[in-house]
């Protein structure tokens, strides 16, 4: 009998230059397009899982406290594709995840913590799994997760089955000095998750649209990306966000009982700085920005503008009394790992 196996894993939460909005399939996570991307030095998320041949279910703990259920389930799913690779369906285990930024700031900690769920577990079950297999299996978890796995500037490769949709690296943390300061306008739930929102863009008229443009927006993302030009990234990048935000302002569905003919992930605080973003750069500021599905506005900029950025976010932040809002600061990090 195999008893307390452990491994601890670490990993960062990304952000999307090209954006995943829409699944192929929603069982597998296949996403309609291929995705580009950075892991985030300051959304780093650390998993303990330990087997254990006494424990009768699954116990998922984040900072040792119990945590919601839904985050639960998420887990054990992915603990049982696991268990299924290492022929133990019935080898259930302890995980205590810690993130070491807020729940709520608008970074995708299912990324981070289905990548570092997925190296953790397999290692504690000594599965030798590829790089490749490991972002496929994060994937199946979180779709985003799959690009948490390789380090620095990730593209993930949209495929057509379970084995070859997965991330790969594009370049090291190291290839390019940029920074993203993410402002953290409201720490409210989003309405409307991911996971329902890759669903309800179905219905969006402007999806075969986007579909259409992004061959050419990917293939000129990834070449600025590796040009190190800064200022054709940084346009892709922000006319890549403001297109999902319009998608999913034409992606009907219902509240309850009330019919609504989009989902606006953004607050007026968040509209107010992408205003603000406009005349920063007029006024001479390299920065764009970038959104994912909520309200947090992710600043891009080379790094050493970053002291500017932040000081222009506080001016404004200060204008109206009772705004409180964060800002985080992160670089390229590296990808999915095993600490001691
Ligand atoms: C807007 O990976 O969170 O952040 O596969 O259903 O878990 P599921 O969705 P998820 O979607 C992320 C959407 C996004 C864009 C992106 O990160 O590419």
């Amino acid at each position: 009998m195999v008893s307390n196996q452990q491994s601890t894993a670490v990993a960062y939460a990304n952000l999307a230059f090209i954006k995943y909005w829409g699944k192929a399939d929603a069982t597998l996570n296949l996403p309609l397009n291929n995705s580009i991307s950075m892991n985030l030095s300051a959304a780093k998320t650390t998993t303990t899982v330990t087997f254990d041949a006494t424990l009768k279910q699954d116990i998922v703990t984040i900072d040792g406290q119990p945590s919601q259920s839904n985050f639960s389930q998420r887990v054990s799913q992915q603990l049982d594709r696991v268990r299924l690779l290492a022929k133990q369906p019935q080898l259930y285990a302890l995980v205590d995840t810690h993130n070491a930024f807020p729940m709520g700031a608008g970074f995708a900690s299912s990324a981070s913590g289905m990548a570092a769920l997925s190296l953790a577990a397999t290692s504690a079950l000594t599965l030798q799994l590829t790089k490749v297999e490991l972002s496929a299996l994060a994937r199946r978890g979180s779709g985003s997760a799959c690009r948490s796995i390789p380090a620095g500037f990730v593209e993930w490769l949209a495929g057509d089955n379970d084995t070859n949709s997965h991330a790969i690296q594009l370049a090291p943390p190291n290839h390019w000095d940029i920074a993203d300061v993410a402002v953290v306008v409201s720490q409210a739930e989003k309405k409307v998750s991911s996971t329902l929102g890759h669903k309800l863009v179905e219905q969006s008229h402007f999806l075969q649209t986007r579909l259409a443009h992004l061959p050419n927006r990917l293939d000129r993302l990834r070449q600025a990306l590796l040009d190190q030009d800064f200022e054709t990234f940084g346009q892709e990048t922000e006319a890549e966000a403001i297109t999902l935000h319009a998608l999913a302002m034409t992606s009907p569905h219902q509240t309850g009982t009330a019919w609504q003919s989009g989902i606006y992930y953004w607050t007026p605080d968040t509209l107010e700085l992408l205003l603000a973003v406009q005349s920063w750069r007029a006024d001479g500021l390299p920065v764009y920005f970038t959104l994912d599905a909520g309200p947090t506005v992710h600043l891009l900029c080379p790094a050493d503008k970053v002291t500017a950025i932040t000081e222009a976010v506080t001016m404004i932040a200060r204008q109206q009394p009772n705004r409180h809002w964060d800002m985080l600061v992160s670089y390229p990090a590296i990808g999915a790992h095993l600490i001691d």
